[in-house]
């Protein structure tokens, strides 16, 4: 296999890596805010493009039993008719569950960069009748959204992609509204799967970005197995 292709495999969900390749950057203000060295079509860190393959791996029939994507919502205690905004949605694996908590009134925003998990999800959700779910296509380094304008934003498995995070927290904070919150769930180091060690972001150093980026960031108790959760507010 490609060193590409093994980067491209170990950088998702269900995937274990022995990728060698160079971890992101993850000081202040010099770095890029696109890191292009994994060679990329879409000018993000990985290319997701292959909707069939990814599919696989996202909705494999195992990942709820670690995931608990019910819990994690629940978690999330959104309100009916809240705004949530799901940033890198993927295949959209999180969308049932966040449509279900904010309701007929509320709103779902899934946010991704490659358009094939776009036109992905837009399918989805016609079939799934998620019918307050809107999808869009949204730049890698902002995520498009109004100041003040949603109550909760959820990443998972998503922050180790973004190049330059604490400018991209600081966009995100000016998103939410007052008493949202941005939950942040990613790989912990040891998980038996995930992106490849050197790209495994440690919660204290998530916790760091978001400080700096002027939010009040926690690590909360409720583990899931294999992964991390922060809030910050
Ligand atoms: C590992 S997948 C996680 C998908 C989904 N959150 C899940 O848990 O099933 C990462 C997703 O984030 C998207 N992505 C990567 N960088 C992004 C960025 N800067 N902004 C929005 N989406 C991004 C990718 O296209 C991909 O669909």
């Amino acid at each position: 296999m490609r060193p590409f292709a093994l980067v491209l495999l170990a950088a998702c969900a269900g995937a274990t890596s022995t990728s060698t390749s160079t971890s992101p950057s993850t000081s202040g203000a010099e770095e890029p805010l696109v890191d292009r060295r994994h060679g990329h079509r879409h000018g993000h860190p990985h290319d997701f493009g292959d909707v069939e393959r990814f599919e696989a791996i996202f909705d494999a029939p195992d990942r709820d039993e670690w995931q608990r994507p019910g819990e994690l919502v629940a978690l999330m205690a959104l309100e009916p008719g809240a705004t949530v905004v799901d940033l890198g949605a993927g295949t959209g694996y999180f969308l049932r569950y966040l449509a279900g908590a904010v309701g007929p009134e509320g709103k779902v925003l899934a946010l991704d960069t490659e358009p094939a998990m776009v036109e992905h999800m837009r399918a989805r959700v016609a079939r799934e009748g998620l019918s307050n779910v809107e999808v869009r296509a949204v730049a890698p380094d902002d995520p498009g959204l109004a100041p003040a304008s949603v109550d909760a934003v959820l990443v998972v498995d998503t922050w180790h992609h973004i190049a330059n995070r604490r400018r991209y927290a600081a966009r995100l904070k000016s998103a939410l509204r007052p008493g949202g919150a941005l939950w942040i769930v990613d790989f912990t180091e040891d998980a038996p799967d995930g992106p490849p060690p050197e790209m495994r972001l440690a919660p204290e150093q998530v916790l760091a970005e978001l400080t700096d980026a002027g939010l009040q960031a926690e690590i909360l108790d409720e583990e899931l197995p294999r992964q991390y959760v922060i809030r910050a507010r």
